[in-house]
C-alpha cells in the first residue's frame, strides 16, 4: 500500500505539487494521467526517494519513507524511468540482473528470471541477452525497461510512460501482458501515461492529475460515465463511452421504476394498469420484488377478461443482472428476439426493464455528443 499524505512539493517559489493526499490499495494498478508538467514524474519520483518532497510525507506499507535507506528502498522497488535508463554500458543481461545480482538472490534463478522475463516481453533471449541497449530499437529498449522493473521481485512498480515510444500494435500487446502480469503476480503499480485509452484499458484506478493536484480518482468506469468537471470531461473525449459500449451496463439504460403487477390480479386489471400507464406490458412479482413473469397487451387483449395472470403470464423470462454490459444485453435481446429485458439484483428481485426505447434514449446523450464532435 502506498499513501500520499499532503504531499507539497515547491521549487523556489514555484508549487507544483499541491497538497496531494492518495491511497493507492495493494495489488492495484492506478494511472496517473494529466498534462506534461503536471507533476506525474515528480510524484512517481517521491516514492522511491529520487525528489523529496518539501512538506508531507509518504507511506509504504504503513511505514513513512523518510524513516528507510533510500537504497534499500530503490532496490524493492521497480522503476520504468520516462525514456527506459538502461545503463548503456551494460548488456541486457547485466541491465537485468544487476538488482538481483545486489540482493543476492541465487544465480541459477536470476538467469531463470531473465530468460522468462525477455520472452515476457516479447523478445527472444538467445538474440538480445548479449546486446548493449544501443544495439536495440527504442520500443525494444522499452520493452526491457519494462522486463527490469519486474526482475526486482518487488511488490511496488513505478512505470513513467514506459510504452510511449512503441508503435500501437506492440503497444496494445504490451498492455495485456501487463495487466495479466499484474493481476497473477498481484503488484501494486503506477504507471504514467498521456493516453486515455491506455489508461481506461489497463487501470483500477486513474488518477487525473492537473497543475499538481487530483481533479479525479476513480475506476475508468466512473470517470467516463461521470466526470468530475469540464476539463475531465474534454481530457476523456466525449466520444469515448460510445467507443467503448462494454463501459454500458443495464443498470445504465434500464428503465428504473418499470410498472409492475402481481400474480393474482386478473386481465382486466393488468389491461387497465397498461391503458393508464401507457405501457404495453407489465412485469409480474410477488410482494418481495422477486421476478415471476411478464405479461404483454398483444398477449393477452383476446384472453377472457376473468382469467388470473398467474395462469396465463409467460413464466420463462429471460433476465440480466444490473452489471451486463450493452453488448450482452443487445446480443441477448437479438438471440432471444425479445425487446424487453427485466434487469434483476443479485437476490432476483426486479430492479428495472430495459427496452428499445430505454437504450435508444441513453444512447442518444452520446449520439448528440458524436454529432458536435464531426
Ligand atoms: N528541478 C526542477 N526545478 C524546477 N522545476 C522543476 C524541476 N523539476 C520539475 N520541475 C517542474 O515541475 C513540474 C512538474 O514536472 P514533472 O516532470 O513532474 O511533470 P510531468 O507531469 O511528469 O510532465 P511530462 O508529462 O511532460 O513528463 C513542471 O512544471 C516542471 O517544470
Ligand atoms: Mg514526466
Amino acid at each position: 500500500m502506498i499513501q500520499f499524505r499532503n504531499i507539497v512539493k515547491k521549487y523556489r517559489t514555484k508549487t507544483v505539487i499541491e497538497e496531494f493526499t492518495l491511497d493507492i490499495e495493494a495489488g492495484q494498478l492506478i494511472v496517473f494521467i494529466g498534462p506534461s508538467g503536471c507533476g506525474k514524474t515528480t510524484l512517481l519520483k517521491m516514492v522511491n526517494k529520487l525528489i523529496e518532497p518539501t512538506s508531507g510525507k509518504i507511506l509504504v506499507n504503513g511505514t513513512d519513507i523518510t524513516e528507510m535507506n533510500p537504497i534499500e528502498l530503490r532496490r524493492n522497488i521497480g522503476y520504468v524511468i520516462q525514456n527506459t535508463g538502461l545503463f548503456p554500458h551494460m548488456t541486457i543481461q547485466e541491465n537485468l540482473e544487476l538488482i538481483p545480482k545486489l540482493k543476492g538472490e541465487n544465480p541459477e534463478a536470476i538467469e531463470k528470471k531473465t530468460t522468462d522475463l525477455l520472452n515476457m516481453v516479447g523478445l527472444n533471449p538467445e538474440e538480445y541477452l548479449h546486446r548493449y541497449p544501443k544495439e536495440l530499437s527504442g520500443g525494444q529498449q522499452q520493452r526491457v525497461g519494462v522486463a527490469r522493473a519486474f526482475s526486482t521481485d518487488s511488490d511496488i512498480i513505478l512505470m513513467d510512460e514506459p510504452f510511449s515510444a512503441l508503435d500501437p500494435v506492440t503497444r496494445s500487446t504490451l498492455q495485456d501482458e501487463l495487466y495479466q502480469m499484474q493481476k497473477e503476480l498481484n503488484k501494486t503499480i503506477i504507471f504514467v501515461t498521456h493516453d486515455m485509452d491506455e489508461a481506461i484499458k489497463i487501470a483500477d484506478k486513474i488518477c487525473i492529475l492537473k497543475d499538481g493536484h487530483i481533479l479525479q480518482y476513480d475506476t475508468p468506469e466512473n470517470i467516463l460515465k461521470n466526470p468530475a468537471n469540464p476539463f475531465v470531461e474534454d481530457f476523456i473525449g466525449k466520444r469515448r463511452v460510445w467507443n467503448n459500449p462494454e463501459l454500458l451496463k443495464a443498470e445504465d439504460i434500464m428503465i428504473h421504476q418499470p410498472v409492475k403487477i402481481t400474480a393474482k390480479r386478473t386481465v382486466l386489471q393488468a389491461i387497465e394498469i397498461m391503458k393508464e400507464r401507457k405501457v404495453d406490458s407489465l412485469i409480474v412479482t410477488d410482494r418481495n420484488q422477486q421476478l415471476l413473469g411478464i405479461v404483454t397487451l398483444k398477449g393477452i387483449q383476446l384472453l377472457n377478461r376473468n382469467m388470473v395472470l398467474e395462469e396465463i403470464m409467460e413464466k420463462n423470462v429471460l433476465s440480466v443482472s444490473q452489471d451486463t454490459n450493452l453488448i450482452a444485453v443487445l446480443a441477448a435481446m437479438n438471440e432471444h428476439k425479445i425487446g424487453y429485458l427485466p434487469v434483476v439484483n443479485s437476490a432476483n428481485q426486479l430492479i428495472g426493464l430495459i427496452t428499445r426505447s430505454s437504450i435508444l434514449s441513453a444512447l442518444s446523450s452520446q449520439l448528440i455528443d458524436l454529432e458536435v464532435a464531426f
